[in-house]
């Protein structure tokens, strides 16, 4: 007799149309779909075609209208202004109704896009809610963002509105958002017609005409009603880093989007209605659009948003004394988190000084989990650590091991196994499966489950070519890894340019972009290198242009001040060497992956393609110069 996740995981693949049908009776719909898979389109498939429902009804309204009007649906608790508040399902359902009463007044309708960009207040998933309510499409820009960032956003998404804030709060400091939001409207061509503006006690921001307070547009507005949009429109962009500085627009639609998300929250988390879930991450990431916000709210839980960092401020006690206080049942953050408390709590004395007992399982996404730290949290938190992984892109896990379903044996390492509706291969170069434990790109078969983007936005072409033509009929995930013989994923690094910092999606193509415009350089390159809490962090190689020899170090200090500037303080790019040459295949393309081996201090194999080899040796010399372990091209071939 199977178990129910083998079960679920042959059904959801030989009858997908019957596994999510039934599925989707956990969401309420105004009229019911015609199609649950419409593929008359592929390779753009939609899902539920022909239903129309609203999720921010699914997410508010039903819950208060059966029973769960006083249940707590939000606990806002920040370290950095030492608040905590909690929000019943009625109040936040108020709020949002006159919230999106306030954008209505501001023009904003179905169809229409509004950009976020605020800190991790209760606001920001109001503003969100809001505009799900109206039919609006939704782009939450991450605050660690800068200026240049925003306007690329705003550029791409042609906001009606830009919902923002005058500050967030990171330690030590306070970060003025208004500025970066005037910078950003003005170098964008195009231009919102108002920014809604919450003025929070920490910072005075003067409004400009175009700004309205977000207290005034609160008062002035009426509560509305849900519009029915149809599952296959947009509920919201996000954009993730690609291999170029322009973003990608992550389309999420409304129908499949909630059907996955609800399911997802018992058969992949073990919550319930009543429980309360926290995933300690950032709404401006798509692990907080799918787990702060939308999905513990369509299964009627309790979401926890946490402002501030595990560590420092004020301990490395914070994360487990908001599980004590809440009786939080799940809590999903991101490795790094965990090394970061593990460094500053290594025998886990503020683990064991407080009353953990609610906790079920603990569960890691946004990078590998190293063995050791996800060891380490079992041994001292005595629950499941569960690895699982995702994408901006999946808007839910692709593997994991399903806490509802039935735990299989955790196998620290790995990311766990295929989720019910993921058919996920190992592919060699060639698009042939790999053979098990042999390490080839990880793609998945197409159609990908409801809930996973149905295109870029305004670019199908992209669409195409950055996911489905790499290997047809599959959807190539930009990862590489292993598959063992039971069925473990393992997925070990990026394929791209890709770079994975603190849990936090960059592009390296992006960051060399800016350097390159520096006046100094004539050619760059950036590699993520370990890092022991961050995972990766940048490191650029800068080449400067001839009869450009100022001082290494102050050009190394402009360009860190310029990725920050353009970038956003998120990039944490804080390093980089001077050299005279960079190492190249024949045919010029740069060896980013020799650059990263070296820097890390690994052996590595000296390409067969490479124009020069000698350059490594002059490199290696520049990184052992500036403390860097590398070995030079007399490494060991393998
Ligand atoms: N607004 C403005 N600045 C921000 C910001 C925001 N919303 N978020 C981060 N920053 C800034 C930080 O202040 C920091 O600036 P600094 O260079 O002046 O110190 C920089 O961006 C890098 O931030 P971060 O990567 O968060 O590093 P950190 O050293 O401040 O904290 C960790 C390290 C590990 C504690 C922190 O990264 C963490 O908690 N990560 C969890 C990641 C996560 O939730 N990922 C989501 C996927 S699940
Ligand atoms: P993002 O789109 O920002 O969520 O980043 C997605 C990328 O993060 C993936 O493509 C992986 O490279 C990496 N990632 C996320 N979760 C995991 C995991 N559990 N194990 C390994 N890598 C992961």
């Amino acid at each position: 007799m199977p178990d129910a996740y083998a079960q679920a995981l042959a059904r959801s693949l030989n009858d997908p149309e019957g596994f999510w049908a039934e599925a989707a009776r956990g969401i309420d719909w105004i009229e019911p779909w015609q199609r649950v898979l419409d593929d008359s389109n592929a390779p753009f498939y939609r899902w539920f075609a022909g239903g129309i429902l609203n999720t921010c009804y699914n997410c508010l309204d039903r819950h208060v209208a059966h029973g769960r009007a006083d249940q707590p649906a939000l606990i806002y608790e920040s370290v950095m202004t030492d608040g905590s508040r909690s929000y019943s399902y009625a109040e936040l359902l108020d709020l949002t109704a006159r919230f999106a009463g306030a954008l209505a007044q501001a023009g904003v309708g179905k169809g229409d896009r509004v950009i976020i960009y605020m800190p991790m207040v209760p606001e920001t998933v109001v503003a969100m809610l809001a505009c799900a309510r109206l039919g609006a499409v939704h782009s939450v820009v991450f605050g660690g963002f800068a200026a240049a960032e925003l306007a690329t956003r705003i550029d791409d998404a042609k906001p009606h509105v830009i919902v923002s804030a005058n500050c967030g709060l990171e330690p030590g400091r306070v970060v003025a958002y208004k500025p970066l939001l005037d910078a950003a409207i003005g170098m964008a061509t195009h231009k919102p017609a108002s920014c809604i503006v919450l003025q929070r006690p920490e910072l005075a921001a003067d409004l400009g005409p175009g700004d309205i307070d977000w207290n005034d547009a609160l008062a002035a507005a009426e509560p509305v009603e849900c519009v029915p949009v149809a599952a296959t429109d947009p509920l919201y962009i996000l954009y993730t880093s690609g291999t170029t500085g322009q973003p990608k627009g992550i389309v999420r639609d409304n129908g499949g989007h909630a059907v996955a998300l609800h399911w997802s929250m018992q058969a992949i988390y073990g919550i319930d209605a009543g429980d309360v879930y926290w995933a300690a991450s950032d709404v401006g990431w798509v692990v907080g659009h799918s787990y702060i916000v939308y999905a513990p709210l369509l299964k009627g839980a309790t979401t926890v948003l946490f402002e501030g960092k595990p560590v420092g401020t004020p301990d490395a006690g914070t994360f487990w004394r908001v599980v004590e206080r809440q009786r939080v049942k799940v809590m999903f953050t991101a490795p790094t988190a965990l090394r970061a408390i593990r460094r500053d709590d290594p025998e886990g004395a503020c683990i064991a000084a407080h009353d953990l007992s609610s906790m079920r399982a603990l569960f890691l996404a946004g990078e590998r989990s190293d063995p050791e730290t996800l060891n380490w949290a079992r041994d001292h938190l005595g629950i499941p650590v569960i690895d699982h992984w995702w994408q901006t892109e999946t808007g839910w896990a692709i593997t994991a091991n399903p806490l509802g379903l039935g735990l299989f044996p955790i196998r620290p390492g790995s990311a766990n196994k295929a989720v019910p509706g993921w058919d996920v291969r190992v592919l060699d170069d060639t698009g042939h499966p790999a053979p098990a434990d042999q390490i080839g790109s990880i793609a998945c078969k197409l159609p990908l489950p409801p809930g996973t983007l149905p295109t870029l936005w305004n670019a199908d072409g992209r669409f195409r070519e950055a996911y489905l033509e790499r290997f047809p009929g599959f959807y190539s995930t930009g990862d590489a890894g292993y598959m063992d013989a039971d069925g473990y994923v393992h997925v070990l690094t990026r394929t791209d340019d890709v770079i994975n910092v603190a849990g936090h999606r960059l592009s390296t193509g992006a960051i060399e972009e800016v350097l390159a415009s520096h006046p100094d350089i004539a050619e760059c390159a950036v590699t993520g290198i370990a890092d022991a809490i961050k995972g990766q962090v940048p490191l650029g190689f800068l080449c400067r242009k001839s009869g450009h020899e100022r001082a290494g170090d102050d050009i190394v200090r402009e360009v860190v001040a310029l990725v920050r500037e353009r970038i956003g303080p998120v990039a944490a790019f804080k390093q980089a060497v001077i050299v005279e040459r960079l190492p190249k295949t024949r045919s010029g393309k740069i060896l980013r992956g020799t650059l990263r081996s070296m820097a890390d201090g690994k052996e590595y194999a000296v390409p067969a393609t490479i124009d020069d080899p000698t350059i490594l040796d002059e490199i290696a010399v520049v990184l052992r110069g500036h403390g860097y372990p590398a070995i030079g091209s007399d490494a060991p071939s393998n």
